[in-house]
């Protein structure tokens, strides 16, 4: 069997989320610009892409969501009137981290159909090639990036990897869970995974992050595949096909760092203070702003 180690050069960010629990912040805004500290908190996660080496990003976007475009492109009458009156740090602010041209690409969720649907929506774009995939809500904060941990061990293993980590056991039921063969390991082979399972029915307590690679083979899985937990079509049973069926391996990254799920109020929160604290230029003064306040 082929091992399944090409590089990963493209990564899949699915931006079609109506951002329900952010309203009325996201009535006309899309959820994934909200800012954490000065950064919407798609760039954060386009930024830990492109420190694992990724080089291509494709965003499967929805309606309303142009502006996620617009962030990605240059704004040439900005760029000059920053230069014009001599603001370079702005200018390099906006300029530094912008993808280069051909490296960003765009295609569309019409309809709300699961995370599986999503991801089969960027197929063509992807192509026959492996890729990461990052779920955008998820910001994962850790010295060393995520997505380059799980390149690490992609580069030592190939075929799939997944980012994990533990939660509480009465949290289970809201994540995608896995059983591994190592449960002590950083790296280890994937033995089972089930999409939400009931309480009470988890493999383990290490719940998908939301950082992927995943081979090409799984788009002709999520062409045909049926809608499962909450009725959606969900990538986690696509994957489980890929592992048992088509026989490829799948192994599991144990993220140490923290995650904080900006598509919750608390998370998001928490996002700001933490990714605040720990800014060279605004965390002392943050600091003892906050101690104020207890
Ligand atoms: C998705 C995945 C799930 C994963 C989670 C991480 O679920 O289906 O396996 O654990 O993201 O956030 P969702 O949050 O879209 O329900």
């Amino acid at each position: 069997m082929p091992k399944h180690n090409s590089p990963i050069r493209k990564a899949v960010f699915p931006v079609a989320g109506l951002g329900t629990r952010f309203l009325p912040a996201t009535k006309a805004m899309p959820k994934e610009m909200l800012t954490v500290v000065d950064r919407p908190v798609i760039q954060h996660v386009v930024d830990e892409a492109r420190e694992a080496g990724i080089e291509h990003f494709i965003f499967v976007t929805g309606r309303n969501k142009g502006v996620i475009e617009d962030h990605f492109d240059s704004q040439y009458e900005l760029e000059r009137t920053l230069a014009d009156r001599g603001k370079h740090r702005e200018l390099e602010m906006i300029t530094r981290d912008l993808p280069g041209p051909g490296q960003t690409s765009f295609t569309r969720q019409q309809a709300p159909l699961g995370l599986g649907h999503a991801v089969w929506c960027a197929r063509d774009l992807v192509g026959d090639e492996p890729f990461a995939l990052l779920l955008p809500d998820m910001l994962h904060h850790a010295e060393t990036p995520c997505l380059a941990e799980m390149m690490k061990a992609y580069g030592e293993k190939g075929g799939n990897v997944v980012s994990v980590s533990p939660v509480p056991s009465d949290q289970t039921h809201l994540y995608g869970i896995v059983g591994v063969e190592q449960p002590k390991a950083k790296v280890s082979a994937i033995s089972k995974m089930v999409e939400k399972p009931p309480r009470g029915t988890a493999p383990s307590n290490l719940h998908i992050t939301g950082r992927y690679i995943l081979q090409p083979e799984i788009f002709e899985i999520l062409a045909n595949q049926e809608s499962g937990s909450g009725g959606e079509i969900q990538l986690t049973d696509a994957m489980l096909t890929l592992m048992h069926d088509k026989k490829q391996p799948f192994h599991s990254v144990r993220f140490d760092g923290h995650i904080y799920d900006c598509g919750s109020k608390i998370g998001f929160l928490m996002a700001n203070v933490v990714y605040a604290l720990a800014r060279d230029d605004l965390g002392p003064s943050f600091h003892s702003e906050l101690k104020k306040l207890f």
